[in-house]
């Protein structure tokens, strides 16, 4: 049982395979948050202490005892107004204007499986594989309460944690914040790390001490963003790859998110997570309840890699769903940077004949398919056709792509709208824009309000409509602008601060329509790249499209980013042609391809400007693809470098049983006269013996684990790496 209950003492303690989580609702109903961390087999409410601290005051009922405030004590989920002056989880505005929740201990309830979130994405198991604790807090005043969710996923060491709020009383409460969990680290002492960028640059590690204050990491712009990412990772100061304490916690929301840590003046850490409260608030009438988003979290004594594996696993497993989600994914070729919208049936059936010589699988048509659209000024929402660029129809089109041995994918900006459309002539009022005032434009482009069920309609229906007419395998569902102008003529004044979240949620019941209705179409997350690469929108599409940037040098750092939450198979990792159209920089083919290999592989080039010789190249990584995808994609993922800071980026993948490692990547820049670098690898069995595939030689796990293999003597700038071992007795 992983949830073991003292009923007497009200302890909870949750147990996964090396981690263990404990709270307990104490004489006065409050509950305290104890530990989380390494698996200890001991109740760690002891190294909780309770000083009597200046200015931090104390719950009435606790009479005399001055040591006793809620501003110090570790607390699970506290609330703000009643005099823990940290960061809170929850803000709730009563009717006669006062801001107050007391929130105390009222019950439990356990189930086997895991709890389900209405409307939301979230991690799924079934029975055997995890357990549902609940915990039910009541406000001593009003009837507003609020049920802590806990899924226990023991195997895997991972919890999830959401809170519900209800309100059962006859007045009305408005949510300032709901945040979906407030999680203590009493014993503090923490350096965070966060994923920065922008768009072309995303998630790019930053690892900070927290100093006293308030650390944040956040997006206000109706979507997870390229600016910051709903993941974050804190450990002592000392972790490493392979060594020491890490806590993992992935948001799995698609929206404007906050992430904030504070270190207090007792040196103690508080980490909230969830929507961002600066554009969020939530009228609960009576009966009615609020759903926060599902927060993943793991802890690893040893170190980040374990971590990274903790989530690859239960996000790969648990959260990507549908007939794709494990399945060997086609090797794709895109026309957006062979043709960006310059292009016509003739040219995609070109690219399509070379590209099945090559043995890509399927050619992907990107933007400009589709109405009036040659640029990015219009189009948008017309969702039909261009019969002047694909003259005998798309179903013919398709027929032939299919005839020649590929499968064939479309691109969609479903959210969006083109001022200059029929849709936005014919219904104006779709897009988001507040009355009186001019909307911003982003690439010309408008968003439409998915609130609304007749926009939802809309789309769902011109996206099917496409999806049945022709024989289409794959949706590349792309959003290229934030969101903001805030305002939908279908909320009330008082619900406006709704909007934000109501869109996602509009997004999500769309899109859990579409995934079912068409189990056979993979779909492909893109937001101007990975301004939406977030565990929300892996629920409904396995891969996301990492970055627009698809120069190799600067994918490796991206890629690293990602790799610390987000699954090797999730990122869509493309080889462009050069000089790379983002940074003008040349970078060789080989070494554009083993980068890519790194993730849902693809060509983004018009096939026919290859060489000669780099047709045969191309042919060749597509077979090295293929013979690597499962173990790339199912192998355990080492990052054995930072690319950030060392001259190379290298990683590796190792098969579960251990006998195949493929190590990639790519020396920067070449020094003459100098030593060759050795890469100690990991996660090999010590004892076996791996042959190294291109030479022949031979070498023990451990000479590899302890000593490394030496990359190769690089010449010239981007040099690729790739050595493929595999174990015998
Ligand atoms: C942004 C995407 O990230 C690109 O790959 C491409 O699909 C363009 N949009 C098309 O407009």
């Amino acid at each position: 049982m992983p949830i073991r209950i003292n009923e007497q003492e009200k302890s909870f303690c949750i147990e996964t395979e090396n981690t263990m989580y404990q709270m307990k609702a104490d004489e006065y109903g409050v509950l305290k948050h104890i530990w989380y961390g390494e698996h200890t087999g001991c109740d760690m409410e002891y190294l909780l202490d309770y000083p009597d601290v200046g200015f931090s005051g104390n719950i009435y009922d606790a009479g005399n005892k001055r040591n006793y405030s809620l501003d110090t004590m570790p607390l699970e989920y506290s609330a703000s107004g009643i005099g823990d002056f940290r960061l809170s989880a929850i803000s709730a505005v009563h009717s006669d204007g006062s801001n107050a929740l007391d929130l105390r201990y009222q019950g439990y309830f356990t189930k086997k499986g895991k709890y389900s979130i209405m409307g939301l994405p979230c991690v799924y198991a079934d029975e055997d594989t995890a357990e549902t604790l609940e915990i039910l807090l009541k406000d001593i005043t009003s009837n507003i309460t609020v049920i802590l969710k806990y899924g226990v996923l023991d195997k895997l060491d991972i919890i999830t944690r959401s809170a519900v709020i209800m309100n059962s009383w006859k007045y009305p409460v408005t949510l300032k914040k709901a945040f979906s969990i407030c999680l203590d680290f009493p014993q503090g002492n923490l350096e965070w790390v966060h994923f920065h960028g922008r768009h072309a640059m995303e998630r790019i590690v930053e690892r900070a001490p927290l100093i006293h204050g308030i650390a944040e990491s956040s997006s206000e712009r109706g979507a997870s963003s390229h600016q910051q990412n709903p993941s974050v990772l804190l450990c002592d100061k000392n972790c490493t790859e392979e060594n020491g304490s890490c806590f993992g916690a992935v948001l799995i929301y698609s929206g404007s998110f906050q992430t904030k840590i504070e270190c207090d003046q007792l040196d103690q850490v508080r980490m909230v997570m969830g929507i961002n409260p600066k554009s969020f608030s939530w009228i609960l009438k009576e009966g009615e309840k609020f759903y926060t988003p599902e927060v993943i979290l793991s802890y690893s004594g040893k170190g980040m890699q374990v971590l990274s594996h903790n989530f690859h696993r239960v996000i790969r497993n648990n959260v990507c769903r549908g007939k794709y989600k494990l399945a060997e994914r086609s090797v794709l070729i895109n026309n957006w940077e062979a043709t960006y919208y310059d292009f016509d049936d003739k040219k995609l059936l070109s690219i399509a004949k070379d590209a099945a010589r090559l043995g890509v699988d399927m050619l992907v048509i990107d933007d400009g398919w589709f109405g009036k659209r040659n640029d990015d000024r219009s189009g948008l929402g017309d969702w039909f056709v261009n019969e002047n660029k694909i003259k005998e129809g798309l179903c013919s089109l398709v027929e032939k792509v299919r005839s020649l041995g590929l499968k064939c994918g479309i691109w969609f900006e479903p959210e969006m709208v083109s001022e200059d459309s029929i849709l936005y002539r014919e219904h104006p009022d779709w897009a988001i824009k507040i009355p009186n005032r001019k909307p911003m434009r982003s690439r010309f482009q408008l968003v439409l309000d998915l609130t609304r069920q007749d926009v939802r309609d809309y789309i769902y229906n011109s996206v099917s409509r496409i999806l049945k007419c022709a024989d289409i395998s794959y949706v590349k569902w792309d959003m290229n602008r934030s969101i903001c102008d805030w305002y939908s003529a279908e909320l009330s004044p008082e619900r406006q601060g709704e909007m934000p979240h109501r869109y996602i949620l509009g997004l999500y019941e769309l899109l859990e329509k579409l995934t079912s209705d068409f189990p056979d179409v993979l779909f492909e997350g893109c937001s101007g790249g990975g301004g939406r690469f977030d565990a929300g929108m892996l629920y409904y599409c396995p891969q996301i499209w990492c970055s627009d940037n698809t120069d190799a040098y600067e994918r490796t750092k991206i890629q690293y980013g990602t790799s610390f939450f987000y699954p090797i198979s999730s990122m869509g990792t493309h080889v462009s042609a050069v000089p790379n159209h983002q940074t003008g920089r040349t970078i060789p083919l080989e070494s554009r391809a083993v980068v890519a290999m790194a993730g849902s592989f693809g060509y983004e080039l018009d096939p026919s400007t290859l060489s000669q010789q780099e047709t045969l190249d191309v042919r060749n990584q597509i077979r090295r693809y293929k013979k690597y995808r499962t173990l790339i994609h199912n192998g355990f993922y080492y990052r054995l470098s930072n690319p950030i800071d060392d001259n190379y980026a290298v990683w590796s993948f190792v098969s579960s049983d251990r006998t195949q490692v493929l190590v990639q990547g790519m020396i920067f820049h070449t020094k003459a006269n100098v030593l060759r670098t050795p890469i100690k690898l990991r996660g090999l069995s010590p004892d076996k013996k791996y042959i190294l595939e291109s030479s022949g030689q031979v070498y023990t796990g451990k000479a590899l684990m302890e000593g490394g293999i030496l990359l190769p003597r690089s010449w010239g700038d981007y040099y690729p790496v790739e050595m493929y071992f595999t174990a015998f007795l």
